[in-house]
């Protein structure tokens, strides 16, 4: 698959994942009987809660001549669309009513749809599952069932923090998840004096399997040239932390770190907004130092600083991508961004000849690089 070892070489259908949920917008965001606009693979989105506080997602234009919605009146139920009053149950998208129809005209207005995509709330987001396009020409109809729900932040104990920050990226989904699992860019992006200067790079060796739809990197001890992991093991009197990492299609990152009784773990997801665009969103849990005084603001201080550094990084990027050069993936720094466009042709392959998907690894790896 050598076409597809090089990000600027993607066909656009093959760019963005259909069939995933993704994550739409921040939970804390959408209000009951409110409509609010948000865009997933390049897909116009009107987002909104109804008057239980059940959110829905619709497309945001009108099947009948395109008006968007999200213009629209919306009591709570039903959404009016503004052009010629058409109205829409909000979690189906079935058509109501058609001001217009006379009384003996006997148009069946429940057989139309707005577009409509299933809709959850999970750990301060409202995902929305993107199923694949039905055939040119069928136009809307009843919203295709997910088969799975939403995705969740693992959890080990009853109780724990959570908190979400997010970034946009001028870049496409391609660059902002090879980004995400560029394991080269840490000493010279990632620099501060209480983590780690870029002199204390260094050789690591780590180990990666496959899993489902993706890889890990194994549980390991976390390099120790770390303050914080130090004041970790210190704090939670733990022999030994353990750290994995998984990434699994079409675009989420999990990091666990456990330490004796105590855990941390994150979904971090890059999200297809339009070709050129797209967004991260990292969601945290942890039940480690909940009740020491800043702790928790010092960890959301030091994550939005990683997250600010990584959208930065690739806003200068973009400035050299309009250019359209030429890249290069190298090993092994670069192998697991081989091993996302890699999944990918295996995951669209197996889409379209209906076998079961190859894993494109065919056991553990060790990959070495210096960072
Ligand atoms: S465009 Fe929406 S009702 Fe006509
Ligand atoms: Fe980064």
């Amino acid at each position: 698959m050598p076409e597809l070892d090089l990000p600027q070489r993607q066909a656009t259908d093959t760019l963005m994942l259909t069939g995933f949920w993704y994550r739409a917008l921040p939970a804390d965001r959408v209000h009951r009987n409110q409509l609010h606009k948000a865009a997933l693979l390049e897909i116009p989105l009107v987002i909104g809660r109804d008057r239980q506080g059940r959110p829905f997602a619709l497309r945001d234009s009108c099947p009948h001549r395109g008006m968007p919605l999200n213009t629209g009146k919306f009591d709570g139920e039903n959404l009016e669309c503004p052009y010629h009053g058409w109205q829409f149950d909000v979690h189906n998208g079935q058509c109501q009513q058609i001001p217009s129809l006379t009384s003996d005209q006997t148009m069946k207005v429940d057989r139309i749809y707005a577009g409509s995509y299933p809709c959850e709330e999970q750990d301060h987001f409202i995902w929305v599952y993107i199923s694949d396009p039905g055939p040119q020409g069928a136009g809307f109809a009843k919203p295709a069932e997910a088969p799975e729900s939403a995705p969740q932040v693992e959890k080990f104990t009853d109780k724990y923090s959570l908190a979400y920050l997010q970034a946009d990226m001028p870049v496409s989904i391609d660059h902002g998840i090879i980004g995400l699992m560029d394991p080269a860019h840490g000493p010279f992006v990632h620099q501060a004096w209480w983590w780690r200067t870029r002199h204390s790079i260094h050789e690591k060796k780590k180990n990666f399997e496959p899993i489902p739809n993706g890889f890990r990197m194994a549980a390991h001890t976390p390099s120790s040239n770390s303050a914080p992991y130090k004041l970790l093991r210190l704090y939670a009197d733990a022999d030994s932390i353990s750290t994995t990492i998984d990434f699994v299609l079409p675009n989420m990152r999990t990091e666990t770190i456990r330490a004796g009784k105590y855990w941390f773990s994150s979904l971090t997801t890059v999200t297809p907004i339009t070709r050129t665009h797209c967004r991260i969103d990292v969601v945290a849990a942890w039940n480690l130092f909940r009740w020491v005084p800043f702790v928790p603001d010092l960890l959301k201080f030091v994550f939005a600083k990683f997250v600010e550094q990584d959208r930065r990084t690739m806003e200068m990027q973009a400035e050299g991508l309009k250019h359209n050069p030429h890249l290069m993936l190298i090993d092994d720094a670069d192998r697991p961004a081989k091993w996302y466009f890699q999944l990918k042709a295996a995951h669209l392959e197996s889409k379209r000849t209906g076998r079961e998907m190859k894993h494109p690894m065919d056991g553990p790896v060790t990959l070495k690089w210096r960072s």
